[in-house]
């Protein structure tokens, strides 16, 4: 598996380009990305990068990639980032590693984004994988009815838990907030569940992936296999 995601890392290094300003993305598929760019800034190549996590930061730091912020340029060529779930619409469900709203902020700030995985994230629905809802601590008892009122107008259902780390703590983003995970099963309308969550005060971002990938670079036993998307990026018909 781990020789699948590097796999694909690989091949989406092949569309950067010198000078090209990158979002890094998060997790284990993108930290194959990030290694294999810092053998190539090592190499010679001019980049300069934004990373989606504090360990995406350390990893880069490490790997002798030059760092930037959003706040010093102005827009992203390119973010490869992985992914835990993509549909045939390139839609995703993001946030297993907890850094669903760094990676949004840099996604959206990017002329493309490469999701890079492993075939076993290609699904027909999202929503087997539970999804990732960021919230803000206060209140949470009514942001969660929300959150379920929402799901319910969608027709969905399903267990909510407050994530906890290793050590049963209440797992904290890199933001300062925490997130629920929800089982919805099957997402049927995944732009349209977008859209009720992102209204919800106190939900800070949720995990669904909306019009934000240009192309999904898949690495399977038989292979590697590239999608693209058909639509143009922001566009969530
Ligand atoms: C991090 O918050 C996530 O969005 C990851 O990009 C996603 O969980 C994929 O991670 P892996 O590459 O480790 O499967």
């Amino acid at each position: 598996m781990d020789q699948l995601k590097r796999q694909a890392a690989a091949r989406a290094l092949e569309a950067v380009r010198d000078g090209m300003q990158l979002g890094l993305g998060t997790g284990s598929t993108a930290k194959h990305f990030v290694e294999l760019l810092g053998e190539r800034v090592a190499a010679g190549l001019k980049v300069v990068g934004v990373p989606t996590s504090e360990a995406t930061r350390a990893d880069a730091e490490r790997c002798g990639v030059p760092l930037t912020t959003l706040d010093e340029i102005d827009h992203l060529d390119l973010t490869v980032d992985g992914a835990d779930e993509i549909d045939a619409e390139l839609n995703l469900i993001k946030g297993g590693g907890g850094a669903l709203l760094r990676e949004k902020i840099v996604a959206a700030a990017s002329d493309r984004m490469i999701v890079i995985a492993d075939d076993s994230k290609w699904v027909p629905t999202l929503g087997k994988f539970p999804l990732p809802v960021e919230v803000i601590p206060f209140g949470l008892g009514a942001t969660r009815r929300a959150i379920e009122k929402a799901f319910a107008e969608c027709g969905l259902s399903g267990q909510m838990a407050v994530r906890k780390d290793k050590d049963g703590h209440v797992f904290v983003t890199d933001g300062g907030h925490w997130i629920v995970d929800a089982q919805l099963g099957s997402i049927v309308d995944p732009p349209g569940l977008a859209k009720a969550l992102s209204a919800i005060p106190g939900v800070v971002e949720h995990g669904l992936f909306i019009g934000l990938a240009s192309s999904a670079v898949l690495a399977g036993g038989e292979g590697i296999r590239v999608i693209e998307r058909r639509k143009p990026k922001g566009d969530q018909e």
